[in-house]
């Protein structure tokens, strides 16, 4: 079965849904979660790794004289662990050749809002702030950019007439809980592709 790292930097929601979903129904997902990869080693995304039985492995950027040294570390565990594939799931990192030659297509990450609209940091501030009525979350194939590789999956999310951006981001959160595990699957079983090479 194809091995996963699934990197995080925060809360680690995503984490739990794609833990939760994958644990709960193994035949259904079809790949496994084998790590956790952080760049914060306090953050909250490590609890729930201990309290799921996943490995977490921290590492601190700031300890390495470049990105790609603090990578290549990463690569190593990632070789060590034979992980397939890489998912990201709140990294707020850009990611450098060092990975994106070992995992070209091979790494997805999620995005809380109707990409290409809205990338980078608070993107569901974003929107908010400037009064869309549709927003949504997109499933992506990591590139250099922030938030700009190829499309997997998308899912809408209306903004409602009462709306705080409070609510409005609880919604998103759950519709990333809802699509990300399904699009990771489909992805790794070779059953979704980006609509455009
Ligand atoms: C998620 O909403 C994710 O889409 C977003 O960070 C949040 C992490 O929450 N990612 C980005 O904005 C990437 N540019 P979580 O730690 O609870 O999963």
């Amino acid at each position: 079965r194809p091995r996963i790292a699934v990197f995080a930097s925060g809360l680690g929601s995503n984490f739990q849904a794609l833990v939760d979903a994958f644990q709960a129904e193994p035949a259904r997902y079809g790949c496994d979660i084998m790590l956790l990869i952080c760049d914060k080693p306090q953050a909250n995304v490590v609890k729930r790794a201990e309290a799921a039985g996943v490995p977490a492995a921290c590492f601190t950027p700031k300890a390495y004289s470049s990105r790609e040294q603090y990578e290549k570390d990463v690569l190593l565990k990632l070789r060590e662990e034979r992980i397939d594939w890489i998912v990201l799931a709140g990294y707020m990192r850009l990611i450098t050749p060092v990975l994106l030659s070992a995992y070209g297509g091979r790494m997805l990450n999620i995005h809380p809002s109707l990409l290409p609209a809205f990338p980078g940091l608070n993107a569901v501030k974003q929107a908010f702030d400037y009064g869309v009525r549709v927003t949504g979350v997109t499933v992506h194939l990591v590139d250099e950019g922030m938030d700009t590789g190829a499309i997997l999956a998308q899912r809408v999310v209306f903004v409602e007439e009462q709306d705080t951006e409070e609510m409005l981001a609880a919604r998103i959160h759950a519709a990333e809980h809802e699509l990300y595990p399904a699009a990771v699957a489909d992805v790794v079983a070779g059953k979704l592709s980006p609509s455009r090479a």
